[in-house]
């Protein structure tokens, strides 16, 4: 009996895709398996020609697989997926391997990769970037896992992966939870460049009077130069879209409260955990939470504005503000989710590349742009780069777009249009390139009140001032607070 070298269990939109991806590639015999059989069913009647080898039982199914047997998960994230972790470990053998392709946090990757990995059998946990779509036609893979599952698995991710400047848009990203946790960072940077191109959006209609159609071609025109993404290029057909019903755009007939299935905010968490600052994604992922605060947006009682109307005498030159504004924005956007990327490899022991790491977000995933390939460039420059916005290219970009991005962020607050990402993201700039800042009037307020005692610019140590008694200042032992 003919035997596949790659399985997939879960036949929803995301899961027969997929299974339709890899059996398009040569090499590839795919076996599939759905705990409601109708789903298996459609699959094989509508896809004769995929060459499925479908099971109705995950006996069946474990029974159809090569050895080493490969099984991709592409159930719910949750107990969904715990419950065929389970179901395949129990049938599974030393050297197979379990993939979970669904948006596992990756505390839960790390967990499960410990238990199934004590039994010999490898887990890999793959974040897989590009929707429906690019499930069927090449999605950005980011998969984590032992090394030895990669030799198995790499060559057949590689077959259905996104490819940009030639090169597939998979790697293996590191062991345990790694590729989970690149996914939740991929996700949490998706969320800012959405807030960021909504507020460019709403800047440009609000103060600046465009339709959403008039938006629309101004971002086809930024979508040729640097802004390239593919966010920018579905917004644009967003704002061109006329509702069938009412005649009027789309957008002004959805309702202005947004979901969230909860990635985002993973990522601000786990960057809260990491200390390290994601200002950009965290005002993502709050405008999302304001967006949908129904009952406290209806009972607001004509909150006073005292706003004043922004003064536009040349349209190109506001244009053009915006543009650069956005650009800036996103640079620190992706820079914090980088910064975040470090901070996790060293808390978790994780050898991640990140110029690896950039160049598969070049194609297949939702955050796909000509940026990354600057990004490429620049860890490439320097793989130890502090901060994306030090690489030159990146410097010098900022330096053309400071002057804008402060006009469009004193403006809009002067005019009462909300832009909570571009501000965050412009005084986050501001903290990082000052050469003092007011923490040291934080440590002294510790101090005050809890004794938490402060370190000086000019002496070694840590001090506490006597602040009920006479306030001199006395050296002590590092402090425990
Ligand atoms: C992707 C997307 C996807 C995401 C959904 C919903 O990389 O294909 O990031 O994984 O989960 O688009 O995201 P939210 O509901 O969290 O906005």
């Amino acid at each position: 009996m003919t035997q596949a070298n790659i399985g997939v269990v879960g036949l929803a939109v995301m899961g027969s895709n997929l299974a339709r991806n890899l059996a398009s590639r040569e090499g590839n015999t795919v076996a599939i398996y759905n705990r409601s059989v109708e789903r298996t069913n459609l699959l094989m009647s509508e896809h004769p020609e995929a060459g499925f080898i479908a099971s109705e039982t995950i006996d069946e199914f474990v029974a159809s697989l090569a050895k080493p047997r490969t099984a991709i998960i592409m159930v719910q994230a949750g107990k969904g997926t715990d419950a065929v972790i389970s179901q395949l470990a129990e049938r599974f053998e030393p050297g197979d391997i379990i993939v979970d392709g669904g948006n596992a946090l990756f505390t839960d990757t790390i967990r499960r990769e410990k238990d199934v990995s004590a039994k010999g059998i490898n887990f890999v946990g793959a974040g897989i970037s590009g929707g429906e779509e690019g499930a069927l036609k090449g999605p950005s893979i980011m998969p984590g896992g032992s090394a030895e599952a990669y030799k198995t698995l790499g060559p057949i991710l590689a077959s259905i992966a996104a490819v940009a400047e030639g090169e597939p848009c998979v790697t293996h990203i590191g062991t345990d939870g790694a590729g989970h946790f690149i996914k939740m960072i991929h996700n949490g940077i998706e969320y800012a460049d959405m807030q960021l191109i909504a507020e460019a959006y709403d800047i440009l209609r609000q103060a600046g009077g465009y339709s959403p159609a008039e938006v629309a071609a101004i971002f086809e025109e930024w979508n040729k130069g640097d802004l390239e993404s593919f966010l920018i290029e579905i917004t644009a057909e967003v704002l061109k879209q006329v509702d069938a019903k009412t005649g009027k755009p789309l957008v002004d007939v959805i309702l202005d409260q947004a979901g969230s299935k909860g990635t985002g905010v993973w990522t601000v968490q786990t960057a809260l955990n990491l200390g390290t600052p994601v200002s950009g994604i965290a005002e993502a992922v709050f405008a999302r939470s304001l967006s949908s605060q129904a009952s406290q947006r209806a009972a607001v009682d004509g909150l006073p504005a005292d706003a004043t109307k922004w003064n536009i005498t040349d349209r190109s030159a506001f244009v053009e503000d915006v543009r650069r504004a956005l650009y800036a924005s996103k640079l620190v956007a992706y820079s914090q989710g980088f910064d975040a990327i470090r901070a996790g490899a060293k808390e978790y022991n994780w050898n991640i590349d990140l110029g690896a790491v950039s160049k598969i977000w070049r194609g297949g995933c939702i955050i796909r742009a000509q940026f990354l390939n600057r990004i490429a460039d620049a860890y490439k420059t320097n793989a130890n780069l502090e901060s994306l916005i030090f690489d030159p290219y990146f410097k010098q970009a900022v330096a053309n777009s400071v002057a804008s991005w402060r006009t469009v962020v004193a403006n809009a607050s002067l005019s009462g249009v909300p832009v909570p990402a571009f501000a965050s993201s412009l005084s986050y700039y501001d903290g990082l390139r000052s050469p003092r800042l007011p923490a040291a009037l934080v440590q002294g307020q510790r101090d005050f009140f809890g004794a938490h005692t402060y370190k000086r610019i000019d002496l070694e140590g840590t001090f506490h001032t006597l602040w009920s008694g006479d306030r001199t200042e006395v050296e002590q032992a590092p402090s425990t607070h």
